[in-house]
Parts: C-alpha cells; sequence; structure tokens
C-alpha cells in the first residue's frame, strides 16, 4: 500500500475534493493508495474536521512551537515518514499549505512532493495571485499542480487549467473560478501519478 500525506494550513477544499475522488474512483483497488493522514500547521485549521470526519488521520504541528523553520521541517519530515512503507514512500501533497519549505524538506521528499498554485505559473508566484492578475488586466487566470523543488512555486508542471478573466471580476470571484477548476485538475493530476507509479 502506498500512503498519501496531505498538507494543509486552512480550508482544506482541495484535500477534500481528492478525498472525494480517492473515494469515489476506488484509488485504493485501483493504485493500491490511500489517503492516511491529513496534517496541519494551523490547529484551526477547518480541513481537520473534514479529515476526521472521513476516518483520516488529523495531526496538527504548530510551527509557531518550534524554535526555527529549519527544526519545524525536520519534525514535519518525521511524521510523515511514518507513513511510508515498507514497499513505498509516502506522497506528500500539498494543498493550500502555506509554509516556506527548507532545502532539506524538499529535497528528502524530491520526486514525490506535488503542489497547486492558484495562478498560470511560471506567471504570478507567491501571494495575492488573484488581485495581481486583475491589477496586471490579464485576460486569463488558472491554477497549477507542479512538482516542488527548491525555487518558491516552481517546477516541472503536471496539469494547469484556464479561466477568463471577466471585466466585473473582483479577487473573491475570480478566486472562486479558479478554486474550481483546482478541485478538479489536483485528483486528476495526482490520478496520473499513481497510474505511472
Ligand atoms: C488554493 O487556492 C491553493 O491553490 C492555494 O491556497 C488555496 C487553498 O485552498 N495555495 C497557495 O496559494 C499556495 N501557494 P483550500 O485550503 O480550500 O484547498
Amino acid at each position: 500500500m502506498k500512503n498519501i500525506v496531505i498538507l494543509i494550513s486552512g480550508g482544506g477544499s482541495n484535500m477534500a475534493a481528492l478525498v472525494r475522488v480517492a473515494e469515489r474512483e476506488n484509488w485504493a483497488k485501483r493504485y493500491g493508495t490511500k489517503i492516511a493522514a491529513v496534517m496541519s500547521n494551523k490547529a484551526d485549521a477547518k480541513g481537520l474536521e473534514f479529515a476526521r470526519s472521513q476516518g483520516i488521520a488529523a495531526e496538527v504541528l504548530d510551527h509557531k512551537t518550534y524554535p526555527s523553520r529549519e527544526a519545524f521541517d525536520a519534525a514535519l519530515a518525521e511524521r510523515i515518514s511514518a507513513y511510508d512503507t515498507q514497499e513505498h514512500p509516502a506522497l506528500v501533497v500539498l494543498a493550500g499549505f502555506m509554509r516556506i519549505l527548507t532545502p532539506a524538506f524538499v529535497d528528502r521528499f524530491a520526486g514525490r512532493l506535488t503542489n497547486i498554485h492558484p495562478s498560470l505559473l511560471p506567471a504570478f508566484t507567491g501571494l495575492h495571485t488573484h488581485l495581481r492578475a486583475i491589477e496586471a488586466g490579464c485576460k486569463f487566470a488558472g491554477a497549477t499542480v507542479h512538482w516542488v523543488t527548491a525555487e518558491l512555486d516552481h517546477g516541472p508542471i503536471l496539469e494547469q487549467a484556464v479561466v477568463p478573466v471577466l471585466p466585473d471580476d473582483t479577487e473573491a470571484t475570480l478566486a472562486a473560478r479558479v478554486l474550481t477548476q483546482e478541485h478538479l485538475i489536483y485528483p486528476r493530476a495526482i490520478a496520473r501519478l499513481l497510474q505511472g507509479s
């Protein structure tokens, strides 16, 4: 069995979409995969309740209780590695995990660490992607699923979705349109990876 560990910081709607598709498409039988744990750096992340309601282990590691970024990442890496099985290292799926990761963490999970970012990378790395797209006058926006590499919001692209930016869009309306697409492309990207592995 190959475990998937999903990292969140907030609402966890991408995580929930992954859980629902994994259930609907029976990833356990098809790919020998299980979404085994959801971890959050914030105790009040809404997504934790959903994970628990689905019988998925939900763990909190509060980054504020660690002396440094390195110490937090090392502790997180240890928790994740508890889900490696003898046959397979766990796949680590960042889903709205709002932390910059240390090179040591990224190296440790290289080739099995994915992220979703709410822009058409390589445009608009970092924060406030929707507002920046509107302010730049973009006619299209979107989301990207990519492998995580040491450089923030970079790395080989696995999936993208494009949405129009409408004349009266606000940050919130554009974010909602993009998020709907995120819920489709993240499960699709992960299913493709599982198919190939
Ligand atoms: C999503 O839009 C995701 O793309 C974004 O945070 C949101 C999390 O929503 N991630 C980033 O900005 C990472 N740089 P969710 O918690 O409901 O899945």
